[in-house]
């Protein structure tokens, strides 16, 4: 079993990669770090669990630690991060320079060196793992994974690029509440409602695809050559976004 840990435990994306963890063949959580908030309790005390599951009980009792490489259990080998994106651009290569970080913030994805992956799309991009620690000095790496609603489009995308190119894009999205976390959009704002704009989230979508549709040169990626444009809302619905 490989021993990991969750960075950003007590959140919402948090909880559902215990969720995805705790039953796995492959994975032991061995180590669950949240904010000062939360640590020292036991996990079942520092967080309201949103889940449609029960908590798993492997977790419960497990002691929630600061977000400090210098606390993780060094026989932990992969951390899954799921932190506000400003504390991971500060922490992420703190952490990578002994543990591998599989980081689903926005923080470090277009930073030169680190794979955005999406693996059915580019998985070529690992390649890039090697120059990473080298030029860090680190013995672990970052790992990062797309906006979720870049890679719904650029699943789709990916066929109609190789066998036919695209000259431009345009995408609307229709965005549940859950992708803002549990305190991100007021109930006053959305019910009865649309938001017509999600901050950031446009952006998002058309550098991560044009990125991830990239190819490598060396270990520099040239995105793709071709135009997109997002226009992002937020909707009233629990889960799921429709694009
Ligand atoms: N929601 C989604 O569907 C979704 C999807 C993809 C990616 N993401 C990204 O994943 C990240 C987390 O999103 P979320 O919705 O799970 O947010 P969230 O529910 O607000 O959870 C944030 C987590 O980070 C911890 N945290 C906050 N500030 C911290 C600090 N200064 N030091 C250490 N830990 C801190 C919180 O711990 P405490 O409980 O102790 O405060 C909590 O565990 C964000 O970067 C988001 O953009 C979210």
């Amino acid at each position: 079993m490989v021993k990991v840990g969750v960075l950003g435990a007590t959140g919402m994306v948090g909880q559902r990669f215990i969720q995805l963890l705790a039953d796995h063949p492959d994975f032991e959580i061995a180590a669950l770090a949240a904010s000062g908030r939360s640590a020292g309790k036991k996990y079942e005390d520092a967080t309201t669990w949103y889940m449609n599951s029960e908590m798993p009980e492997s977790v419960r009792d497990i002691t929630v630690i600061e977000t400090d490489p210098a606390q993780m259990d060094k026989d932990v080998e992969i951390v899954f991060s799921s932190l506000p994106a400003d504390f991971a651009a500060k922490v992420e290569p703190e952490f990578a320079k002994d543990f591998v970080v599989a980081s689903n913030a926005s923080a470090m994805r277009m930073k030169k060196d680190i794979p955005l992956v999406i693996p059915e799309v580019n998985p070529q991009f690992l390649d890039m793992i090697e120059a990473q620690q080298k030029n860090n000095n680190w013995d672990g790496f970052i790992v990062t994974n797309p906006n979720c609603s870049t890679i719904a489009l650029t699943l789709t995308l990916k066929p109609i690029y190789d066998n036919f190119n695209i000259n431009r894009i345009y995408v609307s999205t229709m965005q549940a509440v859950s992708g803002a976390g549990y305190n991100g959009v007021p109930s006053m704002a959305i019910l009865d409602n649309l938001v017509p704009y999600i901050g950031g989230e446009e952006e998002k979508m058309e550098s991560e695809t044009l990125h991830l549709l990239g190819s490598l040169d060396g270990d520099e990626v040239v995105p793709a050559n071709f135009s997109l444009s997002a226009s992002c809302h937020r909707v009233p619905v629990i889960d799921g976004h429709t694009e």
